[in-house]
């Protein structure tokens, strides 16, 4: 259960009986000193302040309306008019209990489930996957697998690049190379990069190349068949290498996930013709654009956007908005979000407020830009080769693996070839996950080697290695965690703030899910495993002179440790492995 929403919904109950208006927030939170006891009330203060009452006898009033004998056995008012609730450590084991042999670790799912559309990876056709890509893939992938730990439906759509005028040139390029060597498709197409750069430089290099460029784009436009083959092939060949870099990374992206730009090419002249019945977009100079106030251009007018150039072609914009309807419309979602860089903010504020206006998505259904900040390398600067050229995913995923493995190698565990590789493909993937997840997604973020491949700190290996000494205390024990029941005690400090943990995971899952931002889990893990370490020094568990009611309860919170440690990674799509 999740105590934070559940004192929250208490308090706020009896703020409104102590007089508070409806809906004032309790402003419930757990607290920062065990002094202030486990949770916190801060929502008096402001009630009171509004009201013209002392805030301490507002409080009391609130404490007097408030029935939390149950669960609490002290509730106090501190300072000017916060209220502490002490929980009492009885009931704290008697619901952790339940816990340990519950395999959701007490995470309620959702009452009423939702249609939730997440918006992630979109790498662009005949390119190769950057560290954007990588973010969004990543980030993405780990709050859908949190929503759907909660019971939602998520749609993973990866809205790939498939679309527009680059077309031309790409599939103009594809036709020359195929003339000297048909198999082309299958060999040099390995680097994409380099065929996208080879066929923009005849592109800008060759009038003839270029005029013949922009007649496959209308072709293709135009619904050409061969056009549509050519184009399909780099579409294929691209996603054939992306997906393998998906089940690489172990994120659960697939072929039926591919909802690329093209999909909504359709829609496109029907949408823009009905935004002009509806006097939304005007034709300005040949061109049909949507003026929005909301926005200023630099002249401080209304800003116009373009939905349909002159030349009849639609733009990343007028996708954007079918793409919302289509989402909404078709998929059912319930709320959409978007795992895009933040520079795109504009545009899909834009795209949005158009989606609004034109009433293609109602308001109570959220369009969510989850943005997040630029990958860094250790020198502060765009992460970049060496050379100063974009890292290939593929490349960064090799280095990884060696780098694990020389860690792993240096650890020296007793482990079979086979173990040991397993254990260096999670670390691997685990530490290039992890340290993209565990910082707050909206800033820029430091890729470094050292950090995240290290076993101190709010790290991969340090939590996989968590979950490993867990499962080493049940091989010593000789007892099998699925067997265990019976009371849980608590009497050490180290014990009670453990239960205290992991009593909180629900309470994490939530707000990932809220805020679509893991680092929340990854704090809160991070800080689960950090009790787990202080509890495991002061009370020993195999020792002889334990007493058996004592270790047995040990062993449970023990068990629910490992447990959540296992599921809650498993949300960050981060594999534990029982030996390292
Ligand atoms: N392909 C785009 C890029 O590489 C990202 C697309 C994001 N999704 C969207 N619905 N616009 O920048």
């Amino acid at each position: 259960m999740n105590v934070l929403k559940f004192l929250d919904q208490k308090i706020t109950a009896a703020l409104v009986a102590a007089g508070a208006p409806e809906g004032s927030p309790a402003m419930m939170r757990p607290s920062a000193r065990a002094q202030f006891g486990d949770y916190q009330s801060n929502g008096v203060m402001p009630v009171a302040k509004k009201l013209g009452m002392n805030p301490r006898e507002m409080a009391q009033k609130v404490i007097d309306s408030l029935d939390l004998s149950e669960v609490a056995d002290k509730v106090e008012i501190a300072g000017p008019g916060f209220i502490n609730i002490f929980l009492k450590p009885e009931w704290l084991t008697q619901v952790l209990s339940g816990y340990v042999q519950d395999e959701r670790a007490g995470v309620a799912k959702v009452e009423k489930p939702q249609t939730i559309v997440v918006d992630l990876s979109a790498p662009n056709v005949a390119k190769e996957m950057h560290v954007a890509h990588l973010r969004s893939t990543v980030i993405g992938d780990a709050v859908s697998q949190t929503l759907e730990f909660l019971g939602n439906k998520v749609v993973r759509a990866n809205h790939i690049g498939d679309w527009g005028t680059q077309f031309g040139m790409l599939i103009a390029h594809l036709e020359e190379l195929q003339k000297t060597n048909p198999e082309v498709m299958n060999s040099e197409l390995g680097d994409l990069e380099n065929f996208y750069r080879q066929s923009k430089k005849h592109y800008d290099e060759n009038p003839e190349f270029a005029e013949r460029a922009r007649n496959y784009v209308v072709k293709l436009q135009g619904g050409d068949e061969w056009c549509r083959e050519q184009w399909q092939k780099l579409v294929d060949v691209t996603m054939e290498q992306n997906l393998n870099t998906y089940k690489r990374l172990g994120v659960k992206i697939t072929a039926e996930n591919t909802m690329g730009e093209s999909m909504y090419n359709d829609m496109l002249p029907g949408i823009v013709a009905d935004m002009k019945e509806k006097g939304l977009a005007v034709e300005d100079d040949g061109a049909m654009v949507v003026y929005l106030n909301e926005f200023q251009n630099k002249d401080g007018d209304p800003m116009g956007v373009i939905v349909q150039k002159r030349d009849g072609g639609f733009l990343y914009t007028t996708t954007d908005i079918a793409c919302a309807k289509y989402r909404y419309e078709t998929l059912g979602a319930d709320r959409v979000l978007y795992y895009i860089d933040k520079r795109q903010s504009d545009h899909l504020k834009q795209a949005w407020t158009i989606v609004r206006k034109a009433g293609y998505v109602p308001v109570n259904v959220s369009l969510e830009h989850h943005s997040f900040g630029m990958m860094l390398g250790k020198d502060n600067k765009p992460f970049k080769t060496r050379a100063g050229g974009v890292v290939k995913l593929a490349t960064l995923l090799d280095e990884a693996t060696a780098r694990s493995e020389k860690l792993i190698n240096e650890k020296g565990a007793d482990m079979t070839a086979e173990q040991k590789a397993q254990v260096v493909n999670a670390v691997a993937m685990g530490s290039v996950k992890y340290s993209d997840l565990s910082k707050n997604r909206t800033s820029d973020y430091v890729f470094d080697w050292d950090n995240m491949l290290s076993f101190e700190g709010n790290t991969a290996p340090y939590m996989m290695y968590a979950y490993t000494r867990v499962q080493s205390i049940f091989r010593k024990a000789g007892v099998d965690a699925v067997s265990l029941s019976g009371e849980i005690k608590i009497t050490e400090q180290p014990e009670r703030e453990l239960a205290m943990k992991l009593m909180q995971f629900s309470e994490a899952v939530d707000g990932v899910a809220r805020e679509g931002m893991p680092h929340i889990l990854c704090a809160y893990l991070f800080e689960l495993a950090g009790a787990f370490m202080k509890f495991y020094e002061f009370c020993p568990v195999n020792k002889d002179d334990v007493a058996a009611d004592v270790k047995n309860s040990r062993l449970q919170l023990c068990a629910l440790t490992a447990r959540i440690l296992k599921l809650g990674l498993g949300c960050l799509t981060i594999e534990t492995v029982e030996q390292m």
